[in-house]
């Protein structure tokens, strides 16, 4: 385990929080390098023997120390934007192995993944398949493409993060994708090179899963009986974690439904998971500032808001919460909510939880790994917190918190 008490201390890996909260300060977001290599080392083993290829979702967590860490151990990535391409670039990684996701890419987006040798621009819509042909025509190259087909199969999972019905705004209908790979098969500077799906993420159960891959695979059957041939079949990611009682199928499972889907053809499958690989490999560390205790409800206020990690306001979703000192037995506990400085209602980590909560105490924000730090914002005008990979019994600082200068660095008062 990544995260485990040693002596009353929760520690991540070999290192106690309490010691990296005093030498980095809090907010802080925390990783465990281990628990990274363990996550993407069990897919990697149960896609052993297949021409497969893991391209981590760079929008869980685009840390460069995070993705340099898969990078090395030959993860592909897949982005949705300028800003993740050059991350990873910068992080060493492998634009051959690099799918670019996303409705709405614009010109020079496009531009600037041909120009680096993307592996796949995964296309949403017949407008983007012209826009990409006409930025390759203008480069004098060939753009490999593949179609995302909105498979039109319920996730079950959260509204916001279910991507695969008919309604939603991703991919191409079902319907269409046959005559829309007819079409880009007759375009010159388009090299199709396969056909891929993503209906949603936290998917705890497989059933939708397999049932999105075997309509994929049903579906690429038909478009190569018309000659045209798919290389490879990408199922996407959404493979669910535990973050608190929930009972996510194992990633095991999941592979196993993939390659059924497949069958015995010999097609490269690609999965590009995200969460699956950093969510349980990364804490929120922060510290009490006063413990509230108002006519209705009491209050931990700590600080880390809405701004460090959005999940519960944004999707009410539960984060376990742990001292990171271990409460003694008989020490005394309250019911109460975990929330964060901000000024907004919604500004809350957790609620409900018990805790024997005192000013100046630690507490670990489980979970954090995936969808944290990427989708922090400066609200309130809060520097960004802090980031800091563990490894083994070192902490290595992946990057600083934000100043107060940096806030408005870039802004000007006219003259
Ligand atoms: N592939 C595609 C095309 C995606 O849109 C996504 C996530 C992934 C892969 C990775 O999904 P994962 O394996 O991480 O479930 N902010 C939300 C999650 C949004 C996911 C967006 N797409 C949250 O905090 O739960």
């Amino acid at each position: 385990m990544a995260f485990a008490y040693r002596n009353g201390a929760l520690c991540a890996e070999d290192i106690a929080l309490e010691d990296i909260a005093a030498r980095f300060g809090t907010p802080c977001y925390v990783y465990s390098a281990r628990a990274i290599e363990a996550a993407y080392g069990e897919l990697r083993d149960a896609l052993q023997g297949r021409d497969a290829l893991l391209c981590y979702s760079v929008k869980a967590n685009s840390n460069l120390a995070v993705l340099a860490l898969l990078a090395k151990r030959g993860a592909g990535f897949d982005i949705v934007s300028a800003g993740e391409l050059e991350r990873v670039v910068a992080a060493g990684g492998n634009m051959a192995k690099t799918l670019f996701s996303g409705v709405g890419k614009t010109q020079s987006e496009i531009e600037l993944a041909l120009r680096r040798g993307i592996g796949c621009l995964n296309l949403e819509s017949e407008a983007e398949l012209e826009r990409v042909a006409h930025v390759a025509r203008r480069l004098g190259r060939r753009a490999p493409v593949a179609f995302r087909v909105n498979p039109d199969v319920d996730a079950r999972t959260h509204p916001y993060i279910s991507t695969g019905l008919r309604e939603s705004k991703f991919g191409v209908a079902h319907a269409e994708a046959e005559r829309l790979y007819a079409r880009a098969a007759g375009m010159r500077e388009i090299a199709i090179a396969g056909i891929g799906c993503h209906i949603g993420s936290q998917l705890t159960e497989v059933a939708p899963f397999a049932e999105a891959a075997e309509r994929l695979v049903e579906l690429a059957e038909r478009i190569e009986a018309h000659g045209v041939p798919l290389g490879h079949v990408d199922f996407g990611g959404g493979i669910g974690i535990r973050y608190g009682d929930e009972t996510p199928a194992p990633v095991a499972d999941f592979v196993a439904a993939a390659l059924r889907a497949l069958g015995g053809r010999k097609k490269k499958l690609i999965l590009d998971p995200g969460r699956a690989l950093v969510g349980n490999a990364g804490v929120l560390l922060t510290r009490i500032e006063h413990v509230k205790a108002g006519p209705a409800r009491n209050f931990v206020v700590v600080d880390a808001g809405m701004n460090d990690l959005l999940r519960p306001a944004l999707y009410g979703a539960w984060h376990d919460v742990r001292p990171v000192r271990e409460a003694q037995h008989n020490e005394k506990s309250e019911v109460y909510d975990v929330v964060g400085p901000v000024c907004e209602s919604a500004d809350f980590l957790a609620r409900d939880r018990r805790l024997a909560a005192r000013e100046g105490e630690l507490l670990a924000v489980m979970s954090a790994g995936a969808y944290g730090m990427v989708m922090s914002s400066n609200y309130n005008s809060r520097p960004r917190a802090a980031e800091v990979l563990v490894q083994g019994g070192e902490a290595h600082l992946v990057r600083r918190r934000e100043t107060l200068a940096e806030l408005f660095a870039a802004e000007r008062i006219p003259e």
